[in-house]
C-alpha cells in the first residue's frame, strides 16, 4: 500500500479512483486555465524570513475568527457535488472538520442537505455558502433552512455570475443533472469500485444523486424544466441586493470572490463580516488577478474593519502560512479535502488536512516564529 504523503499523493489516487469527467471537474481550471497556472506562480515567488537559534519551543497555529478561537486558520470550502466523490460526501467532509475543530462551508449545490449533514455531523461548525438564485422566495426559503440546521455564517459567492467555459466537462460527458452520453457511460463504467461504492449505492438508496437544496420540482426529469428559471444563479445580483439578506440573516456574513479594493470597501458599507480574496481557484475567470496580487491592497484599505479570508491553489501548508503572511486571517481549501475524500473518505479528507497542519507547523518552526501572530508580523524575505 502506497502511503500517501503529499497533495500530489492525494490527486493521483483521486485520479485512478475517480471517473475521468469528474476528476476534471474537480481538478481543472477554466478557458486556457492561465489563472491556475497565474496562482501557482505568485504563491511560489514568497518566501519566507528565517530567524534561527530563537529559543522556541511551544508553536500555535491558532488563530481567532468572529470571536472564535479554532486550532488552525483553515475552513473546507464549499465545493459543489464533494457528494459525488465519496457516498454521502459532503458528511464525510464535515465530520473530518469537525475532528480538527475546523469549520466546513457546505456548498449551495451539494449532494447531501445541510440538514443530513448536520444529522450525521452534530458537532460540526457548518457555514452555509449561498449562490442567490433568480427567484428570491425560494432564496430565502433555503436560507431559513440553513440557519434551522444551526448555520453560523453564510457565504455568499460573489463572482460566478454565470457559468463558466470548461469545455473539457462536454468533451467529457459531464453534466449535472447526468444526462447519459455514450462517453459518460463508458468512462463510469472503467472506474468500477467508485461505481459500487458511490453511484450504485445512491441508486439502491435515494435515487440518480443531484442537488440536494434545490426544489422538489427540480430533482425529477419531467418538471425540471418548469423550476430551472427559478433556480438559475442570479446574474443580475447587486450590492444593493445584499442588505435584504443582511436584514434577513442574523449570523455572520462573508463575501466570497472579492478581488478589488472598491469591492471589500463595498463588503464593510453593506454591513459584511468577512470576505473571502477568492479567484475560485482558477475556476471562474481565466483573466483574474491572483489573490497574492491583491490581497496586501485589501488589506490595508479594509483589514481593521472586516475579517480577511484568503483561499486558491493551497496545495501545501506553506500556501496557507503565505496568504497569513499578507494579512489573510483564515484561508478556505477546495480541492485537497476532495482528493482526500475520494482518497480515503473522511479519514482520507482528515488525513490531507492533518498533512496540510504538519507542513504549517514544520514551516513555521523553520521560519522561527511560535506563533501565527509572531510569524505574521515579520513574515516575507
Ligand atoms: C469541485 C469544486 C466545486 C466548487 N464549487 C463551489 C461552489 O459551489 N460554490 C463556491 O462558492 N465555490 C465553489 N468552488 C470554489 C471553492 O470554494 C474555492 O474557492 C476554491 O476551490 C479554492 O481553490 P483550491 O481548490 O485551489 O483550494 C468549487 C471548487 C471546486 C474545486
Amino acid at each position: 500500500m502506497v502511503r500517501l504523503l503529499n497533495t500530489e499523493d492525494f490527486r493521483t489516487k483521486a485520479r485512478k479512483y475517480l471517473p475521468k469527467g469528474l476528476f476534471e471537474y474537480i481538478d481543472r481550471g477554466t478557458e486556457a486555465e492561465l489563472a491556475m497556472a497565474d496562482i501557482r506562480q505568485s504563491l511560489d515567488r514568497i518566501k519566507f524570513r528565517q530567524s534561527v537559534l530563537t529559543g522556541n519551543e511551544a508553536f500555535d497555529l491558532s488563530t481567532t475568527l468572529f470571536d472564535q478561537t479554532y486550532p488552525a486558520p483553515l475552513i473546507i470550502a464549499p465545493t459543489a457535488l464533494a457528494g459525488l466523490v465519496a457516498h454521502a460526501g459532503e458528511a464525510k467532509l464535515a465530520r473530518a472538520a469537525g475532528r480538527l475543530g475546523i469549520p466546513f462551508c457546505v456548498s449551495t449545490q451539494s449532494v447531501t442537505s445541510i440538514d443530513d449533514i448536520r444529522k450525521s455531523a452534530p458537532e460540526a461548525d457548518l457555514w452555509f455558502q449561498l449562490y442567490v438564485w433568480k427567484n428570491r422566495d425560494l432564496t430565502w426559503e433555503l436560507l431559513e433552512r440553513a440557519a434551522r440546521a444551526g448555520a453560523t455564517t453564510i457565504v455568499i459567492t460573489a463572482d460566478t455570475p454565470l457559468s463558466p467555459k470548461r469545455d473539457y466537462n462536454q468533451h467529457n460527458g459531464f453534466s449535472v443533472p447526468f444526462v447519459p452520453t455514450l462517453r459518460g457511460i463508458c468512462d463510469v463504467l472503467s472506474r468500477p469500485t467508485w461505481l459500487s461504492a458511490v453511484m450504485m449505492r445512491y441508486l439502491i438508496t435515494s435515487g440518480m444523486p443531484t442537488y440536494a437544496h434545490y426544489p422538489a420540482a427540480f430533482q425529477t426529469a419531467i418538471t425540471r424544466l418548469a423550476i430551472a428559471e427559478d433556480v438559475k444563479i442570479e446574474s443580475g445580483l447587486c450590492w444593493d441586493d445584499l442588505d435584504e439578506i443582511r436584514a434577513r440573516w442574523r449570523g455572520n456574513i462573508v463575501i466570497k470572490g472579492v478581488l478589488s479594493v472598491e469591492d471589500s470597501q463595498h463588503a464593510v458599507k453593506i454591513g459584511a463580516d468577512g470576505i473571502v480574496v477568492s479567484a475560485h481557484g482558477g475556476r471562474n475567470f481565466d483573466m483574474a488577478p491572483t489573490p497574492v496580487d491583491v490581497l496586501p491592497a485589501i488589506v490595508e484599505a479594509v483589514g481593521d474593519k472586516i475579517a480577511i479570508m484568503a483561499d486558491s491553489g493551497i496545495r501545501r501548508g506553506s500556501d496557507v502560512l503565505k496568504y497569513l503572511a499578507l494579512g489573510g486571517r483564515s484561508v478556505l481549501v477546495g480541492r485537497l479535502p476532495l482528493y482526500g475524500l475520494a482518497a480515503g473518505g473522511e479519514q482520507g479528507a482528515y488525513d490531507v488536512l492533518s498533512m496540510l497542519i504538519d507542513e504549517m507547523h514544520s514551516n513555521l518552526v523553520f521560519a522561527g516564529a511560535s506563533s501565527l501572530e509572531a510569524f505574521k508580523k515579520n513574515a516575507i524575505a
